[in-house]
């Protein structure tokens, strides 16, 4: 089974979710579950893909004070989260509270928002940074690494500059994503998974290409299919 795709749940409703988990069935071992999913039907969706045996990935997007995250962290681990975000803007105390909070729980790893991926430098300056983006991920990649964060997440055009620069086993997970076969108009912002995993990503974070295909299933297949074929 190939774990390195973390297939998103983008969902309104539980049932939504449990569909398309069912739909896939054993292809799929790694699940996101973001703030939508979360809010709307509450931590059991969690504990019910962990409980069928799936890895989840909890976006949980932390930005509060170290108690509040430490808090969100533990709560994360003890529905049984195998990753949690935290965004590396909060500074070093976030997110070493953040690390030390999920040391009680062997299966859990913290991973570090930069920069969200739909700002430009423009949006930046518009917040009081001067930086570029590439600059302040890096900036905030080396902080969270540096707190003891296992991984980033991040752009598939930063995956690269990323992987060059942190320690080698960084884990560095990428949404926006398509299918190979897809045919996005906005193709500077998105990539395959194989050339994500190329450019050093350790795991992809895909959606809609699976969740809105004609055939989720399939679509699950031919990614494992061009990964396979990559390596
Ligand atoms: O685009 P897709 O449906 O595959 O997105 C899946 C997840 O990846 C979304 O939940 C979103 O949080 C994240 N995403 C992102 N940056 C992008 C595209 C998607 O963070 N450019």
């Amino acid at each position: 089974m190939d774990s390195r795709i973390i297939v998103s749940l983008d969902f309104a409703t539980a049932a939504s979710a449990a569909g398309l988990v069912r739909q896939l069935g054993p292809a799929a071992t790694f699940y996101k579950v973001g703030l939508q999913l979360l809010t709307a039907a509450g931590p059991s969706v969690v504990r019910e893909l962990v409980d069928g045996g799936k890895n989840v990935f909890l976006d949980l997007k932390l930005l509060e004070i170290p108690s509040s995250v430490a808090a969100a962290v533990t709560a994360a681990g003890q529905i049984g989260a195998s990753m949690v975000t935290v965004h590396a803007s909060g500074g070093s105390a976030v997110l070493r509270s953040a690390v030390e909070a999920a040391r009680h729980f062997p299966q859990l790893k913290v991973l570090a928002l930069t920069v969200i991926t739909s700002m430009d430098d423009e949006d930046l300056r518009e917040v009081g940074v001067v930086s570029t983006v590439r600059e302040q991920v890096l900036r905030l990649a080396r902080l969270a690494v540096a707190a003891g964060c296992r991984g980033v997440v991040a752009s598939p055009l930063e995956a690269r500059m990323l992987r060059e620069t942190l320690p080698s086993d960084t884990l560095i997970v990428t949404p926006g994503i398509q299918l190979a076969s897809d045919s996005r108009s906005d193709h500077a912002r998105f990539t395959t998974a194989a050339q994500a995993i190329g450019a050093g990503a350790t795991h992809v974070v895909v959606g809609r290409p699976i969740s809105c295909a004609p055939n989720p299933a399939d679509a699950l297949a031919a990614m494992r299919a061009e990964l396979s074929a990559a390596r």
